[in-house]
């Protein structure tokens, strides 16, 4: 499973690729506004500085939300660097605009997806990634999990290429919940991916090895 930092904080995605275990990264406008990134230049040379920092794809989420305007956008956005990914919103130009992008060739992310048939469509869009939110479908009591396994057997059903890029991950039961069903991406925050390291036996073991050591070595 492929390992997205779901941010557009630049020292937390360097920290994610310094660990070497970083395949991507996704963002939205809303992760852009956090970190104060505004204005179309600026927002420009932030997918640009991501890019240099990371070796893999950059979700670079559209404004637009008529297709002629995705269009325009996402061809802006597609000829920064070869490592973005035109982020569309799953609604009916969206879809229109990512078979478009697939057609010519430009990777896509289908975002805002919470249910099967809005990931059906995706897929028969040719889009790259198609994003089911987890952590938003957990909040309304609805099993963000459950809605990974539905896309996986239809996509399996027929062979689709498009990849399951699990977002909205909150935690680390979520990435291990994502890596058993079979999604091909999560993408979630530093904390769930660092997280992952954690066990009290493994501190507890490393100091009886330390102390071990130094008793024998003094
Ligand atoms: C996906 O690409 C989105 O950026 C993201 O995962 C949304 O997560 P949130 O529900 O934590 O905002």
């Amino acid at each position: 499973m492929k390992f997205f930092i779901d941010t557009a904080n630049l020292d937390q995605i360097k920290e994610a690729q310094e660990l070497g275990v970083l395949d991507g990264v996704t963002t939205n406008p809303s992760l852009m506004a956090k970190e104060g990134i505004t204005g179309k230049n600026n927002i420009l040379k932030h997918y640009v500085d991501i890019c240099n920092i990371v070796d893999g794809d950059v979700s670079a989420e559209v404004n637009a939300i008529d297709l002629e305007g995705m269009i325009k956008e996402g061809e802006e956005l597609a000829d920064l660097h070869e490592q973005i990914v035109v982020k569309l919103p799953m609604t009916k130009d969206g879809v229109k605009a990512a078979k478009y992008f697939s057609d010519k060739g430009i990777k896509t992310n289908v975002t805002l997806v919470f249910s099967a048939g809005q990931a059906l469509l995706a897929a028969k869009a040719g889009a790259t990634y198609v994003s089911p939110f987890i952590g938003r479908l957990d909040d309304v009591s609805t099993d963000g999990l459950a809605l990974i396994e539905e896309i996986r057997l239809i996509y399996d059903n027929y062979g689709y290429e498009t990849q399951i890029l699990a977002a909205s991950v909150r935690h680390t039961m979520h990435i291990v919940n994502c890596a058993k069903i079979g999604a091909d991406v999560m993408t979630g925050p530093l904390s769930a991916i660092t997280g992952l390291l954690k066990h009290p036996l493994t501190d507890i073991g490393l100091a009886q090895f330390i102390a071990d050591f130094e008793k024998g070595n003094k």
